[in-house]
């Protein structure tokens, strides 16, 4: 029929022209077609990491709950370069907010100014960047961790009787925030007790692989070692392997290690399983990255400078109700 053939036509031409027009439909945040009205980058040291890993999974639940966020992850994989690329291409993207767990605080410090510097709001999670160039820092506090741990080696020591008290330690990053401040409180808390004594202290970087052959020779070249102090979880349970390699009993030896993922590899259950004797929550940051990135963008709230996240500490006493705590599985 001419008539319906008109109108085919008519639409067609509308249709064609609103292409070429350029023209895009919005759609309301959250609605079913999933529009994307925030664009978030968010910048992670390294994926490797089983607690990266469950910070990286944090934030995309989180922002699966909002339809309107779109989030690109990238994997520095320890190099600063690498992440300093990373941040740069999030900015030339125009990215709305980003969020960044720094490998190491100097080198990403400009970087992440130049992002606040062009008014893109900047969660930073968990290690610190230099100066005060970023919106929102979120994470737990190093120091105290480290102090805690420090704290419960000064009464072991003293309750074993061990005088002098020997301790080896396995550092993290040298150049990132934590491991500054973990070696650091961790000196505060044992000057408690004088007879505890550091008697080596090597960087492995964070890293199982790394720490597996250094604990190995700092165990070989010490014959009474007392307490084992790993930065975090997967350091501690590294000196244990060493200590398994070498046909070392570490039986009377305290072990501690940081992180305590509720995860059937993670530190509580290492705790439970008797490998790692303590550990201290640290939680991630990545929920609440996404709470903060959702309320500055959508009711341009203005957060505080800082989130500080609750530790505790974990030992076979309450290791069975922290795993069910944290969800555990
Ligand atoms: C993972 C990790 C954690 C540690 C944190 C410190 O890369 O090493 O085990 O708690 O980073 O930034």
């Amino acid at each position: 029929m001419p008539h319906r053939r008109l109108v085919h036509l008519a639409l067609i031409l509308l249709s064609t022209a609103l292409v070429a027009c350029g023209s895009t439909q919005q759609t309301p945040p959250g609605s079913a077609s999933g529009a994307k009205k925030f664009r978030i980058g968010m910048s992670q040291a390294n994926n490797a990491e089983p607690w990266r890993t469950a910070m990286n999974a944090q934030i995309a639940a989180a922002a699966a709950q909002h339809p309107e966020i779109d989030i690109t992850f990238t994997d520095a994989k320890q190099n600063n370069a690498q992440q300093v690329t990373d941040v740069e291409q999030f900015i030339s993207s125009g990215v709305d907010l980003l969020i960044i767990s720094p490998n190491e605080a100097t080198p990403l410090t400009n970087v992440v100014a130049k992002a606040y510097d062009k008014g893109i709001p900047v969660i930073v999670l968990d290690r610190k960047v230099n100066g005060d160039k970023y919106t929102l820092w979120i994470g737990a506090d190093n120091k105290l961790i480290g102090r805690k741990a420090g704290e419960y080696v000064a009464t072991w020591c003293k309750e074993q009787k061990h005088a002098p008290c020997s301790v080896i330690e396995l550092r993290g990053l040298e150049g990132s925030t934590p491991a500054l401040e973990r070696g650091d409180g961790f000196r505060e808390g044992i000057a408690a007790n004088p007879d505890v004594k550091i008697i080596a202290s090597q960087n492995a970087d964070w890293v199982y692989d790394k720490a597996v052959p250094l604990a190995e020779a700092m165990l070989k070249a010490n014959v009474a070692v007392d307490v084992i102090y790993g930065h975090n979880d997967p350091m501690g349970e590294a000196a244990i392997t060493a200590a398994k390699n070498i046909t070392r009993d570490l039986s009377k030896t305290l072990v501690l290690g940081i992180d305590a993922l509720p995860t059937p590899d993670g530190g509580i259950q290492s705790v439970l399983t008797n490998r790692i004797n303590v550990t201290y929550v640290y939680p991630t940051g990545g929920t609440q990255a996404i709470e903060w990135a959702v309320k500055i963008l959508e009711t341009k709230a203005t957060p505080p400078k800082e989130i500080v996240l609750e530790t505790e500490e974990v030992t076979n006493a309450n290791a069975a109700a922290i795993y069910q705590k944290y969800g555990g599985k």
